[in-house]
C-alpha cells in the first residue's frame, strides 16, 4: 500500500481494514454538508487528473499512483486504501470488468474502457465518483456503451429532489439503459455516503417499488450504474474484488455522489473550475488527441 503522510486524518479503518458502524443517518447536518461540498471536489478533482493521463501503454498501478498523489497534495486520504484490506488508492475496471478492479501492472491498450472510480476522505468525510474512459480507438459498440451509461447516470440523478422514492431513481436509468438492450448489474448499488464510506440507505440501478424509501434534504447518496453490453450475470476473481461480467463482454460505469436539497439535488463531486471528468472526457478517445486538459 502506498503511505499517507501522518498528518493526514484517517478514516477509521485504516489501520485495522474494519469500518465501524455508528449506525445511519441519512440525513447530513449543515457542517457535514459544507464538509462533503469540499470530499467531493477533490475526488472529482484527482479524477480529472487521472483521466488526464489515460493513454494507451500506460498502466492502472501508475494512474493509481497518480490519484494517490492528487488526493495526498490536497491533504486527504484515498479512502479506499485498506477499505476491507482493499489495497489500492483507486479502483482500475478494464473492459469486462464491472467494478473493484486493482490497479496492476497491465498497460492500458489502444481501444480498451477503463473505468477509475476515485474516493477521497478529507474533512471528516467521503466524496466518490467515477468515469468510464476511452483509450485510444474504440470500437463504436464500446462508445456507444459508454455513451449511455453516462446519459442513464444522468438520467438517476436529475429524478432527484425531496418528495420523490429511492425506486424512481431505478426506473429512470433503466428507462435509458434497458431499449438499448443493455443490462443493469444488480449485486452492487448506490449508497449513502458522508462520515461512513457507505451507509446503510441503498439506490439500486434497477427498478424495485420496493425501494420506497423518501428523499429528504439533507440526504447524501452515490449514484453509479453499471451497464453491461450482454448479460447482467457477473462472477468474482479469486482476489476476492475483482467483478466480472461472466459472458466476459464489456461493462461500463459512471458515479457521482448527489446531495438532496430543498428544490432538487446539488452534485458534490465537482471540481472547484470547469467540468468534472465525466463530461469534460465524454467520448474523447484519449491518446490520440491533442490533450484533453479542458482549460
Ligand atoms: N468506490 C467504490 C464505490 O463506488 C467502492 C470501492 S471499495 C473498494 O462504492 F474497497 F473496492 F475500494
Ligand atoms: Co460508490
Ligand atoms: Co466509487
Amino acid at each position: 500500500m502506498r503511505s499517507v503522510p501522518a498528518r493526514i486524518p484517517r478514516p477509521d479503518y485504516a489501520a485495522s481494514g474494519v469500518p465501524s458502524d455508528r449506525g445511519a443517518r441519512a440525513v447530513r447536518t449543515p457542517d457535514e454538508i459544507e464538509a462533503m461540498r469540499v470530499a467531493g471536489r477533490v475526488a472529482a478533482e484527482a479524477l480529472v487528473e487521472v483521466g488526464r493521463h489515460v493513454r494507451p501503454g500506460i498502466t492502472t498501478d501508475e494512474l493509481d499512483a497518480i490519484g494517490h498523489q492528487a488526493m495526498v497534495d490536497v491533504g486527504a486520504y484515498p479512502s479506499t486504501l485498506n477499505y476491507r484490506g482493499y489495497p489500492k488508492s483507486l479502483c482500475s475496471s478494464v473492459n469486462e470488468v464491472i467494478c473493484h478492479g486493482i490497479p496492476d501492472s497491465r498497460r492500458l491498450q489502444d481501444g480498451d474502457i477503463v473505468n477509475l472510480d476515485v474516493t477521497a476522505y478529507i474533512e471528516g468525510v467521503h466524496g466518490d465518483t467515477s468515469a468510464t474512459f476511452l483509450v485510444g480507438d474504440v470500437d463504436e459498440h464500446s462508445a456507444r456503451l459508454v455513451q449511455v451509461t453516462r446519459a442513464a447516470m444522468h438520467a438517476g440523478i436529475d429524478v432527484v429532489r425531496p418528495g420523490a422514492r429511492v425506486h424512481e431513481i431505478g426506473r429512470a436509468i433503466e428507462s435509458v439503459a434497458l431499449p438499448e438492450g443493455y443490462s443493469i448489474v444488480r449485486e452492487f448499488i448506490g449508497h449513502g455516503i458522508g462520515d461512513q464510506f457507505h451507509t446503510s440507505l441503498q439506490i439500486p440501478h434497477y427498478h424495485d417499488p420496493r425501494h420506497d424509501t423518501v428523499l429528504v434534504p439533507g440526504m447524501t447518496f452515490t449514484i453509479e450504474p453499471m451497464v453491461n453490453l450482454g448479460s447482467a450475470a457477473l462472477e468474482m476473481w479469486d482476489d476476492d474484488w475483482t467483478v466480472v461480467t461472466r459472458d466476459l463482454q464489456r461493462s461500463a460505469q459512471f458515479e457521482h455522489t448527489v446531495l438532496v436539497t430543498d428544490d432538487g439535488h446539488e452534485l458534490l463531486t465537482v471540481p472547484a473550475v470547469g467540468p468534472p471528468a465525466e463530461e469534460r472526457f465524454a467520448g474523447i478517445r484519449l491518446g490520440t488527441e491533442p490533450v484533453a486538459s479542458g482549460d
